[in-house]
């Protein structure tokens, strides 16, 4: 039930800061470290490649996963495109552990991907939004993102749990590794500062329905840029924006852009800087210089201690991995009043259906 809400996408935007505090209390202890399956974590430490696998915006957040996993477990990861992978006969490592991301469990792409695993005896771990679900009952293990239906095919908090529970996943292993990054993030403070600064950005919606309006309503194309975690999220952000309003959006790393794409840059052309990373804050910044260069009208999300006067965006400071969580929370409501501005159905965008059961 959508309640007084006009569509389920801006109630599930608006559900965010309870999930995260909903995943923090089921995963993580009173002292912040990981309650997961034993069995889980010394399957995923005993690997020696994590192979992460989605589609659309899991694909996203596997993305970001990878990152976390990496600099908290140590163990390498790559992430793949499920409906690329399935058919790729991929050079496996000697003890391959795989995670599939799926908000439905029934995506058919990813599937495909775990008969292949399960053909060939390996473990897997599913993270899903849905209990008993195909992927669920044929991977090894389950995690549940606990996020609550969600409804609208846009999806957006079923992507921020997953990045929420790929960072609570990434602790364990490494806590079970002794790392000491993984010792020392403290995840369940962040997360608090997550779910708050998550509040204080959707609290904001008036002013990003009249970013949307100035920038976006009438606008033919529009890009989002950003570097590391950041291109992460730009390509996230540009998915939703194209997915439900229609507009040609897409996401560059923004160092690519003098290699080919800055050519598409009109006058008026809306461009996005995402800024949440120190090391990369002033390239990415440079960047989306040049773009207004070219007569882009530029906006920006950006991490408070990195954040200048002119930036549209100003999202709270939080460690480094979880930035994601923040950072996507203004592109997914500017894709919102963008699709509601433009008078369509933002819950159920033409020529899509929420679960994809076909490849
Ligand atoms: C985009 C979107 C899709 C899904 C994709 C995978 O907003 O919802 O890109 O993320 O179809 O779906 P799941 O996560 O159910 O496997």
């Amino acid at each position: 039930d959508k309640g007084t809400y006009p569509y389920y996408m801006l109630k599930e935007i608006d559900e965010q800061p309870n999930v995260m505090r909903k995943l923090s209390a089921e995963y993580l202890d009173e002292a912040g470290h990981p309650k997961l399956d034993a069995d889980l974590v010394d399957a995923i430490k005993g690997s020696d490649r994590i192979y992460i696998v989605g589609a659309g915006t899991s694909y996203h957040a596997g993305l970001v996963g990878k990152m976390q996993l990496e600099k908290l477990t140590g163990i390498p990861a790559e992430v793949h495109v499920a409906s690329e992978f399935a058919y790729e006969d991929p050079l496996l490592s000697e003890k391959p552990f795989f995670i599939f991301l799926s908000q439905s469990g029934e995506t058919a792409d990813s599937r495909q991907v775990l008969v292949n695993v399960n053909k060939q005896k390996l473990p897997s771990l599913t993270i899903t939004n849905v209990a008993n679900s195909t992927l669920s009952r044929e991977s090894t293990f389950t995690l549940l993102l606990q996020a609550g239906p969600e409804i609208s095919v846009a999806s957006t908090k079923a992507y921020t749990a997953q990045i929420a529970l790929e960072a609570i996943l990434a602790k364990a292993v490494g806590e079970a590794k002794e790392n000491q990054a993984a010792l020392d993030f403290d995840l369940k403070g962040q997360l608090a500062v997550v779910a708050q600064g998550m509040q204080s950005i959707v609290d904001e919606k008036n002013e990003i329905n009249q970013i949307a309006e100035d920038y976006f309503v009438d606008a033919n194309q529009a890009f989002y840029i950003g570097r590391g975690i950041d291109y992460t999220v730009s390509i996230e952000a540009a998915l939703k924006l194209k997915e439900i309003s229609y507009v040609h959006a897409e996401g560059f790393a923004s160092g690519e852009l003098k290699h080919g794409t800055i050519a598409l840059i009109e006058p008026g052309t809306p461009v996005i800087g995402i800024i949440t990373q120190a090391g990369t804050a002033g390239l990415t910044r440079s960047n989306l210089e040049e773009t207004a260069a070219r007569g882009a009208k530029t906006l920006s999300i950006v991490k408070k201690s990195l954040a200048r006067p002119e930036d549209t965006f100003v999202i709270p400071d939080v460690d480094e991995l979880l930035t994601p969580l923040l950072s996507v929370i203004p592109a997914q409501l500017l894709a919102y009043y963008t699709s509601l501005n433009k008078g369509l159905n933002v819950d159920l965008p033409r020529n899509l259906a929420k679960s994809v059961t076909v490849e």
